[in-house]
Formats: structure tokens, sequence, C-alpha cells
């Protein structure tokens, strides 16, 4: 099969499991109830891969199968076809869901199988630019205020003009510090660290140039997956909070203290999808109205370079 079609029916794969689990988990958004609203997600999520036309392995899911009932890594889903690798995070932000608050999301990438990096559950360290500057511009091991300055410099404008967004936690309150000294913008999110990473695909939408901090290992490699569509740069370390997680990083063959690349995280080529479930600067959210159920999603396809924001309506069953 060419790469075109690849990702053509990749992207098609995505795009419905966003969609349903989207729409599964809109239901449920202001009911502070985020764990229902996850569960939602998953059980759409994986009902639409289950029939889906693709021979899936789930890389990035719910977790080990000891913890995880569905999605778990490792899980075979589909009803045949192309080799891929899964990458899930059914709900994205799932406090954000249950106070109804912006920016939650449904998030899947898939790659033909070996694509996607394995990443335990963990922490991980991030950094990422969107397209345009020159390779290596930015760089893990230099500190916040290095790689500003350097994107300014790259960007031609002053270190004012450059926003970083970094979630709002108290263990990045020295890269805040260091950023608001040297006098660079700083957007704040609670939660929903695939949008941040995402934004700086879209900096003069978005208004965020460059993504800082620790989050999640498998909503990174995730945002990964976007910035591989976008050309953007991205690096990324594991950071493991105890021997047992460092165990469990190791046993997944994965050097704990080594600099993660963009190739590293997504190889080759990759279709990204994400869809609103509350309203947000990425997505309008889904809203019910007679008896349809309304539903934004991008869908970006590396494989043909295809982006597309698409407003599907499925029947409120
Ligand atoms: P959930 O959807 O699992 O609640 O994750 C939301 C999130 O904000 C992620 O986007 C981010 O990577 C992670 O949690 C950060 O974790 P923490 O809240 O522990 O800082």
């Amino acid at each position: 099969m060419s790469d075109v079609n690849t990702g053509f029916i990749l992207s098609m794969i995505a795009q419905h499991a966003t969609e349903v689990a989207a729409i599964a988990s809109a239901r449920l958004t202001g009911f502070g109830r985020k764990n229902d609203a996850d569960q939602a997600a998953v059980d759409a999520m994986r009902r639409a891969f289950q029939t889906a036309p693709f021979s899936g392995k789930v890389v990035i899911g719910e977790g080990e199968i000891d913890e995880a009932p569905m999605l778990y890594i490792g899980e075979q889903l589909g009803a045949g076809g192309i080799k891929t690798d899964i990458a899930v995070d059914p709900l994205e932000g799932t406090k954000l869901c249950a106070s109804d608050a912006p920016n939650a999301m449904t998030v899947v990438a898939l790659a033909p199988e070996g694509g996607l990096l394995h990443a335990p559950d963990m922490y991980m360290d991030k950094l990422a630019i969107g397209a345009g500057y020159p390779a290596g511009l930015i760089d893990l091991d230099l500190s916040p205020r290095e790689n500003v300055q350097r994107l300014a410099k790259a960007k031609g404008v002053s270190v004012s003009a450059i926003r970083a967004c970094l979630l709002d936690r108290p263990r990045h309150e020295a890269i805040i510090e260091d950023l608001r000294s040297l006098g660079a913008g700083i957007r704040l999110i609670p939660d929903g660290d695939v949008a941040g990473v995402f934004w700086t695909t879209e900096a003069a939408r978005s208004g965020v140039d460059i993504y800082f901090g620790s989050g999640g290992a498998p909503e990174g490699v995730l945002a990964a997956a976007a910035i591989r569509c976008a050309g953007g740069q991205m690096q990324a370390r594991l950071k493991p909070e105890n021997d047992q997680e460092e165990q469990r990083a190791r046993a997944m063959g994965r050097d704990v203290h080594a600099k993660l690349t963009l190739d590293d995280m997504v190889p080759g080529n990759v279709v990204f999808a994400a869809s609103g479930v509350t309203h947000g600067s990425m997505f309008d959210g889904v809203h019910f109205e007679a008896g349809q159920a309304h539903v934004e999603t991008l869908v970006w396809d590396s494989f043909s370079k295809r982006k597309s924001r698409v407003r599907s309506i499925y029947p409120d069953a």
C-alpha cells in the first residue's frame, strides 16, 4: 500500500476514535466525575478501534495489563490490516472535563509498527517549538533562559515577544522565575500539556512559541506526534520519581537518563488526531443540539502532509 493510502486509512481510524470518545465524555462535562468521564472516553475509543480496518497494538495506553482492563499497553485491536502502533489519551484533561473548563480533548496518534516510543507512565521533561527554525536550535541541556534567548534571536524579536507555556505547578517555580526575570511572557495552564506543546505549532494563532516543563510521558509522545507532523523540534527526558519507576522504564528498554529526540519518540510518519470535549482555544467543544452531537477534530497526517479541521455531526444516540 502507498504511504498516502496508509496515512488516509490511519487518519480515518484516528478521527473516528477521537470523535466518539469526545462525544461520550462530553455527556459528563461539569459533573465533577473525572473517572467516569475518562471511562466513557476509553469505552467509546476502544469500541471504535475494535472494528477498525487495521491491526493495531496499544503502545501508549491506560497502563499496564494488570492495572488497566482496556486500552492497556500491548492490547491488540482492530479487524485486520496495516500493522499499527496506537498511542491514546482517551480524555486529556480529565479535571478540565469534570469542571467544564477549557481545553479537555481526546487524543490519538497512529503510526506503522515501531513508529512510536513505548513510554512508561511517569513524568517526562519536555521542550518544544514549532516549524521554521534552524535544526538544533533548542536543547534540553541548556537553561530555559538560553533556549528563549536563542529562539528570540532566530525569530528576530526581543525576548519580551516570546511566550512560553508551562503547566502551573510548584515544580516549575524556578523556570517561571527565571523566564520572568528575563522578561519573556508565560502562559500558565492548569492541565493539558498536549495542547501546550501543540500550540507551538500554531504560534501566530495561539500566541505560544515554546513549551517547557514536566508532565506525563504518554502525553509527551502524543505531543511529539503533532510536532513531527508540524516539522517542529522537540526533546524530552524521562523523569522517574522512585526506584520502581526507574525499573519500569528500564524493563521497557528505556535509558532513563537519555535525552530523547523527536526521532527517538516518533521516528517516521505518523497521524495525530484530537477532538475537543470542552470549548477551548484549539477547538469548539462538543455540543448537543436537536438530537445530534457536533464535534470538532483536528487530523494531521505526516504521510501526505495534510492537516484538516473537521466538524462532524453524529446522531445523539
Ligand atoms: P489527565 O487527563 O490524566 O488528568 O492529565 C492531565 C495532565 O495535565 C496532562 O496533560 C499532564 O501531562 C499531566 O496531567 C501533568 O501531571 P500533574 O497533574 O501530576 O502535574
